[in-house]
């Protein structure tokens, strides 16, 4: 059983990318711990991961009698040292270095020394993660999309430290997954978020300089280039603190003025107004969730 030899998985950080990456490893038999310090946060997950596999469940991507084993392949923790016995653990908190490092480093003490450590990171250098911790070579960023359990790919981002085994045992997971891998360097913002961002930044600026109102740069990109959501709806969507650290690790990992964050998403983040989750971005929305 297992996956390229990984067999029990931890994930840490319960938001919407480690719930739906506890949920797509618990959906392909892997056994998965899910560890938040925050109580209510792990049962909102809970909760999630529930309404998430029936929807799919109901439109026939799962069968009904799965269900209650996935289910009972997750388990929800506090404490970190829970993780003792994983082969694989993957941090997915708030995009904060520090934070980030912290954890790596708790997790080199608490895991037994083949044990590998996985970045969801969506911008911070893996190269710098890795060599905070005393296992460099084991190190790796696996970059899922919003939202994990519909979103076909992984960018896999090894570290210039990264062992080629790792790298390839990390790629064969992401499949084993029923994703696809697109591979790329250590560089800020990766590919994915190196392109999208700089679009979805401009975005903004078209919209302070009152180019065309939200709806029509939105309608414009998404029937224009058939993407399925406008970038200020994605942005939205993602989350514009998310989207403003992102600018800020392109502006500061390449020194380039072409990075610059739009005045605007500044003033929004300033504002509080962080997209779906606060209930108003750039749109209004009417709830919390
Ligand atoms: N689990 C199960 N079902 C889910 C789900 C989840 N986590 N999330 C949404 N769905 C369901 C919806 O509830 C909906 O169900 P109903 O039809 O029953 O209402 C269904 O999926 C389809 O959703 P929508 O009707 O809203 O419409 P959609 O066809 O537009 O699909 C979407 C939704 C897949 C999110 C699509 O809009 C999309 O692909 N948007 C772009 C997403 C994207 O670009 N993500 C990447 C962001 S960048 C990133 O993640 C990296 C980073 O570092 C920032």
């Amino acid at each position: 059983m297992g996956i390229a030899g990984f067999e029990q998985i931890g994930v840490i950080g319960s938001g919407q990318m480690g719930s739906g990456i506890a949920q797509i490893c618990a959906t392909h038999g892997l056994r998965v711990i899910l560890v938040d310090i925050n109580t209510s946060q792990l049962e909102r997950a809970q909760k999630g991961i529930s309404l998430s596999l029936s929807k799919l469940e109901s439109k026939g991507h799962l069968k009904a009698e799965d269900l209650p084993q996935i289910e009972a392949r997750l388990s929800f923790e506090t404490q970190m040292n829970r993780l003792a016995s994983c082969d694989l653990v993957i941090e997915a908190v708030s995009e904060n270095e520090g934070l980030k490092t912290k954890i790596l480093r708790e997790l080199d003490t608490i895991l037994g020394p083949a044990a590998v450590l996985a970045s969801n990171t969506s911008s911070i250098p893996i190269t710098r993660l890795a060599t905070a911790t005393g296992r460099p070579s084991q190190v790796i960023g696996m970059h899922f999309m919003n939202p994990v359990p519909l979103m076909k790919l992984v960018e896999v981002i090894p570290a210039m430290t990264t062992s080629p085994e790792v790298t390839a045992r990390i790629i064969a997971l992401a499949q084993g997954l029923d994703k696809e891998v697109s591979r790329s360097q250590d560089y800020p913002g990766f590919v994915v978020n190196r392109i999208l961002m700089p679009m979805i930044n401009e975005a903004f600026t078209a919209l302070m300089e009152g180019v065309a109102s939200a709806e029509d740069i939105d309608k414009g990109m998404k029937l224009g280039t058939n993407q399925p959501m406008g970038p200020l709806t994605l942005a939205d969507f993602i989350g514009l603190d998310t989207c403003l650290a992102i600018m800020h690790v392109l502006h500061d990992g390449f020194g380039d003025p072409r990075y610059r964050p739009s005045p605007l998403l500044v003033k929004y983040v300033e504002a509080g107004y962080l997209g779906r989750k606060t209930g108003r971005g750039v749109y209004p929305y009417g709830s919390t969730n």
